[in-house]
């Protein structure tokens, strides 16, 4: 009997969060779907979470089924999302992008506040690279809180400074930013490079469209935070109409639409629950045909 393996690459499909082709992010090109980690901090990103085992599991299959890039910050818990990541995945496998954030911490009823100074800057780096299990970390977004709920302008040039300072000692790989302007993205370039900007961007919140477009024609990736909508998922009339005409469930036509929107879009839809990843990865191989995409638009 022959029991040789004559498979070749060629006849192994791509795994589910593969199917949507890749984008490059700091020195890869990652899957376009990848998971963000933040729901599996607990209630309120407050840890612990009730079932530290199901995270787990969750991180499992996301890297089981293909997911080769991971949203986190050390402030998720806080640390809890992290050392849940090192519990779960570490050692990490080959080719696994983990993106942390750095610019805030937390206080003790759970609220955001910034920790925007250099000394902790570095501080929150030392926290993700203990946190993680890592030497270097892959990229790290510098969060702006000048507004916690939005982009707001202002100089981020002492943060910047910290961080390039940072990646020359070789504990940062890449620098990218969240929640920033188009103005703050130019400014940043003045001090290193910026491989991804992460905002809030979905269906019902478009304000970046021509962020969005600047740095496609760039080739930088741009990370929707809320794909889904975030702590209230997305719900519109329009948005179960057209799932139903596809067969699919409203947040896989969101993510779909994220996909179809840009190819620099990376998305890392956030869950807690095995079913539900699933659900959002299997949306890379989900095609939305032009005329249900136009009735996703505002009227
Ligand atoms: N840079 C920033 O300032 C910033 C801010 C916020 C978030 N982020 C990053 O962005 C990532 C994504 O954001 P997010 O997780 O807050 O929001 P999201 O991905 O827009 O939505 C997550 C919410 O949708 C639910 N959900 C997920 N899949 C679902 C499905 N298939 N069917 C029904 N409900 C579903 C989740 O509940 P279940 O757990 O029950 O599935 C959760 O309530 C975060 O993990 C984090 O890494 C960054």
């Amino acid at each position: 009997m022959n029991t040789m393996n004559t498979s070749t690459a060629a006849d192994v499909a791509p795994l589910p969060a593969q199917q949507a082709g890749r984008f490059p992010l700091g020195s890869r090109r990652v899957a376009r779907i990848g998971y963000g980690a933040m729901q599996l901090a607990g209630p309120g990103v407050f840890g612990p979470p009730a079932s530290p085992e199901a995270a787990i599991a969750v991180l499992r299959e996301a890297v089981a089924l293909g997911v080769d890039h991971i949203d986190t910050s050390d402030f998720y818990g806080p640390h809890v999302t992290n050392q849940l990541i090192r519990q779960a995945l570490h050692p990490y496998r080959d080719g696994l992008t983990i993106v942390t954030k750095v610019g805030a911490r937390r206080g003790d009823d759970a609220s955001w506040l910034p920790a925007q100074s250099p000394a902790e800057l570095v501080q929150q780096v030392h926290d993700n690279l203990r946190h993680l299990g890592l030497d270097v970390l892959d990229v790290v977004n510098l969060r702006s809180m000048l507004d916690v709920h939005g982009p707001a302008e202002g100089s981020l040039a002492p943060q910047l400074a910290a961080l390039a300072q940072l990646q020359q000692q070789g504990l940062v790989r890449h620098i990218g930013l969240s929640n920033v302007t188009a103005t703050q993205v130019e400014e940043a370039r003045g001090f290193c490079e910026i491989v991804c900007v992460q905002n809030m961007y979905n269906l019902a919140h478009r304000q970046d469209d021509a962020l969005v477009d600047a740095l496609a024609a760039q080739g930088v990736a741009y990370v929707p935070f809320f794909p889904l909508g975030g702590f209230s998922p997305l719900q519109s009339q329009a948005l179960s109409a057209v799932a139903a005409e596809l067969g699919a469930t409203p947040m896989q036509v969101a993510l779909a639409w994220l996909l179809q929107r840009s190819p620099n879009l990376l998305l890392i839809p956030g869950t807690s629950s095995v079913a539900h990843l699933r659900q959002n990865l299997a949306a890379a191989s989900l095609r939305i045909p032009a005329e249900l995409l136009r009735r996703l638009d505002p009227a």
